[in-house]
């Protein structure tokens, strides 16, 4: 047998490095979307939409107003929070879908439908990212309620 050259050793760890990096990275994107009714690239497209049409109220990490029970002069609820804190885990997904697409006046509330602007499967990918917030027991307890 050859004995195993310098070259090759030196080819041999930055390899191992990337191959493990890969690994891990492939693992720690399953383990994300594990038990959970979207996959990678819903939850990537849910965060860009969501990027784009409602950090503005809910914040960047759908973390909301943190005074959102508080009413404010006009009678009107701040933006809750979308990140399992507040109870946006009661509704099932239909329902959460409606309030994105029609907006809050249905229930009397502000917040703007984007129904000429999302369609069904997009509302689902913010649903996506906002879940993605949630604890797994969270998320155990949503899909319990919609059974
Ligand atoms: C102009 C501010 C504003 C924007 C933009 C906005 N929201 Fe809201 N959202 C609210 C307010 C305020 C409420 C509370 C109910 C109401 O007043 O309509 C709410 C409620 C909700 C709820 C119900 C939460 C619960 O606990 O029942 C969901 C789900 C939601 N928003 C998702 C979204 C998503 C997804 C987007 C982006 C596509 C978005 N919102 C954009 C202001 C906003």
């Amino acid at each position: 047998m050859k004995p195993i050259s310098n070259k090759t050793i030196k080819i041999f760890w930055p390899l191992l490095l990337i191959f493990s990096t890969l690994v891990f990275a492939l693992a720690a994107n399953t383990y994300r979307t594990q038990h959970r009714w979207y996959d990678e690239d819903t939850l990537e497209r849910g965060a860009k939409l969501f990027q784009d049409n409602c950090v503005a109220c809910h914040k960047a990490n759908a973390e909301g107003s943190a005074d959102w029970k508080m009413r404010d002069a006009n009678g009107n609820l701040p933006p809750p929070p979308l990140n399992g804190t507040a109870h946006a885990w009661h509704h099932p997904k239909a329902t959460l879908v409606s309030q994105i697409l029609e907006g809050g006046s249905q229930y009397g509330g502000t917040m703007p439908g984007f129904g000429h602007k999302l369609t069904a499967k997009d509302a689902e990918a913010t649903i996506a990212f906002f879940q993605s917030k949630w604890s797994d027991s969270l998320y155990q307890q949503w899909v319990k309620r919609d059974e």
